[in-house]
């Protein structure tokens, strides 16, 4: 068992970003990623749905033997792991915003939350962040429209620009010192909002601890991989393999599977 796969799934190629966390921390472990963009974006899609694209990547890759699976989507985790949990065997790893360390970092009382609709609107988003919302002021924006521009690969676009620029206008009228990203699909609009940013404002992100976590679960399932033998890592998509080809870069290679 501690041989077969990690398996990794998002609403599209946001989510690998997660993987190259992983696949750094744990670079002996096989990995299948599943990007679902076909069915991009989640985040104006109802819970009722997003469990239902949870479920579909899910059975795929318990098809393909995962002995444990990230939900490297903030929409997904937010919405379903809940159920992923109580219906599957495997362990599950979820990601949602790092509102926590921002929370507990910031000296001007003041944090600003790029999120997806599904995650901003989710009960487990309104917990966490009612947990650590004490004395700080957090300013929610849903990001709407940035995660089709990833998925096209219009990553430096003017189209991002314009839009980072208006959600995050209003967190620097309200002082923030950090700036959580809270969908997988965001750290790679990184550049782009760097330059919006003035000095002093801090972006996180929740890529490492994800896979800190991953390591944690498998040590403690003993599921991690101990053999030397090079790991295989394997994309696949439902949609054009090119924009997850682009990111991934050439030493890996992206694959259309229809599901
Ligand atoms: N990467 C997903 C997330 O982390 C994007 C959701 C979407 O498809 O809207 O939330």
């Amino acid at each position: 068992m501690s041989s077969n796969p990690i398996g990794i799934f998002d609403s599209g190629v946001g989510g690998t970003s997660i993987w190259k966390e992983i696949h750094q921390l744990l670079p002996n472990e096989d990995t299948i990623y599943l990007a679902d963009s076909k069915y991009a974006p989640y985040g104006p899609k109802g819970k009722k749905r997003i469990i239902e694209l949870s479920i579909k990547n899910t059975e795929l890759l318990l098809s393909k033997n995962c002995k444990l699976i990230v939900v490297a989507c903030n929409t997904a985790t937010t919405n379903a792991i809940d159920y992923l949990r109580k219906t599957y065997d495997v362990p599950f790893i979820g990601i949602e915003p790092a509102i926590k360390p921002a929370a507990l970092s910031t000296k001007t009382k003041s944090i600003g939350i790029l999120a997806t609709k599904g995650t901003l609107s989710s009960e487990l988003f309104h917990k966490t962040s009612d947990l650590y919302a004490n004395g700080i002021e957090i300013i929610e924006r849903v990001g709407e429209g940035l995660v089709p521009l990833v998925e096209e690969g219009k990553i430096e676009s003017k189209e991002a620009k314009t839009l980072l620029k208006k959600y995050i206008d209003p967190m620097l009228q309200a002082n923030i010192d950090y700036l959580v990203l809270g969908c997988t699909h965001y750290p790679y609009l990184i550049p782009v909002i760097k330059d919006l940013l003035p000095e002093g404002v801090s972006i996180i992100d929740s890529g490492e601890a994800v896979a800190k976590q991953t390591k944690a679960v498998l040590e403690q399932n003993n599921l991690l991989n101990t053999s030397s033998t090079e790991a295989e890592n394997h994309f696949y998509t439902n949609d054009n393999p090119e924009v997850i080809q682009s990111l991934i870069g050439d030493a890996f290679k992206a694959e259309y599977l229809d599901f």
